[in-house]
């Protein structure tokens, strides 16, 4: 007869924290969200800490490089999607790690026999009016001058007229060389009264425009998550069970700094031989992730396989029909709880802290609160990302409301079967465990996360902890009533239409 756990699984939805003191260090600016990304010994520091707790899920609908450096700029990770050619992923790795923050590739290039309708039509696609002009109209072409909006009137100069007869020529532009620091950069901008600073190599070929608009941005951004040698943004990628022998020497070649095994049911020899494979060919180099577990016999078969951390989660996610299908998963919060305790247990035996992270089904901010004081260490969120401009999908208007698009892995429109393989031969999608969706835009990720960021902080202040560790130790966690829940929203009054 099947063994039944007694215990009944719940979710973060169905708790509350109670507050603990208050100290007065427990000021939101003394609160550090720095947490452990991967595996380490007692006494060490893990080789790669988040600045905040937070990973972007691996979906085609959420992690793709323009996703990715925007996270790492704020202090997160994003781990690419792998349900794509082994090239594709390789290179938006690449462009993650090219990307030099406030060093920007010019999209607008022209030549100079260009018309000013040419120009016209550049500006109309771009949106930009700064343009490089190059010998070939190239990004990186020979920089022979450069064109703003403040050097002609088409309206007064006619369509016809060629660049070559309004650009500042090359003679006449002030330029920085490849290899200058951007606080150089900044410093030429102010000195010379520049709104763009053109970068040129040795060949005089154009590299990068610093812009000045830019300068701020940068200053607002201190907790990004860089390598500390080489200043490159740092990325993961998501590998899966099948193809992982020519995957990850191409991820690793383009720079990746982690990779992860991405599966619906990570409690498997198929993840145990991938993670083998990896650290014998890489001597242990290369950081690998493992999962999705949801107990402790999951956790341990994992640890012993060498993964640097596990993820936690299975059928929470909102686009997951993973349990309507096949009847697996557990709740998250019991799921996440179980777990910790497992990892919890390992440290305390070996001396070994391998980080977890709460993967799927967080709604509301204070769940994410609620998953870091359980004991997660970081969180992988798809839903969250997916409804912001940086996420890779459309915006559309829908019944009057803007809306993106957001679909899972397991939908027939991603069709990573890799993920939801259970080995042997063959392989292809037999039945679908993901839906295709829309969710509400939501504006810029910078300034959805200074929100959700301040209110976990907030609460962390409320608890009285002012590091994520400290919080996991000391926080007080209680069930709930469904007639509590209802009282925590509000109720018995009538609200006012939002102007
Ligand atoms: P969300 O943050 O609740 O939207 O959940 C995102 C997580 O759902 C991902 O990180 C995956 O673990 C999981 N996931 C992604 N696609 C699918 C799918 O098609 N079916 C089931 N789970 C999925």
């Amino acid at each position: 007869m099947a063994q039944i756990i007694e215990k009944v699984s719940r979710t973060f939805g169905e708790y509350l924290l109670i507050p603990g003191l208050t100290t007065k260090e427990c000021t939101p600016q003394n609160v550090s969200l720095k947490t452990p990304l991967v595996k380490y010994k007692k006494g060490e520091e893990p080789k790669i800490s988040l600045n905040i707790p937070f990973v972007s899920a691996i979906m085609q609908s959420v992690s793709d490089d323009g996703l990715a450096i925007a996270l790492a700029r704020n202090g997160g990770l994003s781990f690419i999607f792998g349900s794509q050619s082994i090239e594709s992923q390789a290179e938006m790795v690449r462009r993650v790690k090219r990307f030099k923050a406030g060093f920007v590739p010019s999209d607008s290039n022209v030549r100079p026999d260009a018309t000013l309708a040419d120009v016209e039509a550049i500006i109309e696609a771009t949106g930009h009016t700064t343009m490089g002009v190059t010998h070939d109209g190239t990004p990186n072409g020979k920089l022979l001058g450069m064109l703003t909006s403040r050097d002609y009137r088409i309206s007064h100069d006619g369509r016809d007229s060629l660049v070559k007869d309004f650009m500042t020529p090359f003679e006449k532009l002030t330029v920085g060389k490849l290899g200058i620091t951007l606080s150089e950069a900044n410093q030429l901008i102010w000195d010379h009264k520049l709104n763009a600073l053109p970068i040129i190599d040795d060949n005089q070929n154009l590299v990068y425009f610093v812009f000045r608009k830019d300068y701020d941005s940068h200053r607002e951004n201190p907790n990004e998550l860089l390598d500390p040698q080489t200043k490159e943004l740092l990325v993961g990628a998501g590998i899966n069970s099948r193809d992982y022998k020519e995957r990850v020497p191409a991820l690793v070649e383009a720079g990746v700094d982690v990779v992860c095994i991405d599966s619906s049911d990570g409690f498997s020899e198929w993840q145990k031989e991938t993670i083998s494979w990896i650290k014998d060919e890489y001597n242990g180099k290369v950081l690998v992730g493992a999962g999705n577990v949801v107990d402790k016999e999951g956790f341990d078969y994992l640890v012993a396989a060498g993964a640097d951390f596990i993820k936690v989660g299975i059928g929470g996610g909102s686009i997951c029909i993973t349990r309507e299908q096949k009847g697996i998963g557990r709740g998250q919060a019991t799921a996440i709880l179980d777990v910790a305790a497992a990892r919890d247990e390992h440290f305390e035996k070996t001396g070994e802290y391998v980080p977890i992270c709460s993967d799927g089904g967080l709604v509301h901010d204070y769940h994410m609160s609620l998953a870091l004081a359980m004991g997660a260490d970081f969180l992988m969120m798809g839903r969250y990302f997916a409804r912001f401009d940086e996420s890779p999908t459309k915006k559309l208007l829908i019944n009057g409301n803007y809306v993106k698009e957001y679909w899972g892995e397991g939908s027939s429109r991603a069709r990573n079967w890799q993920r939801y393989d259970m080995g042997g031969k063959g392989g292809g999608m037999k039945f679908e465990e993901g839906v295709d969706s829309y969710v509400p835009y939501a504006g810029k990720m910078k300034d959805n996360l200074d929100v959700t960021l301040g209110k976990i902080i907030s609460t962390m202040c409320s608890c009285g902890s002012v590091t994520i560790p400290q919080f996991q130790q000391s926080a007080k966690i209680t069930l709930v009533s469904s007639t509590s829940i209802v009282e925590g929203g509000a109720h018995d009054v009538i609200l006012k239409d939002k102007q």
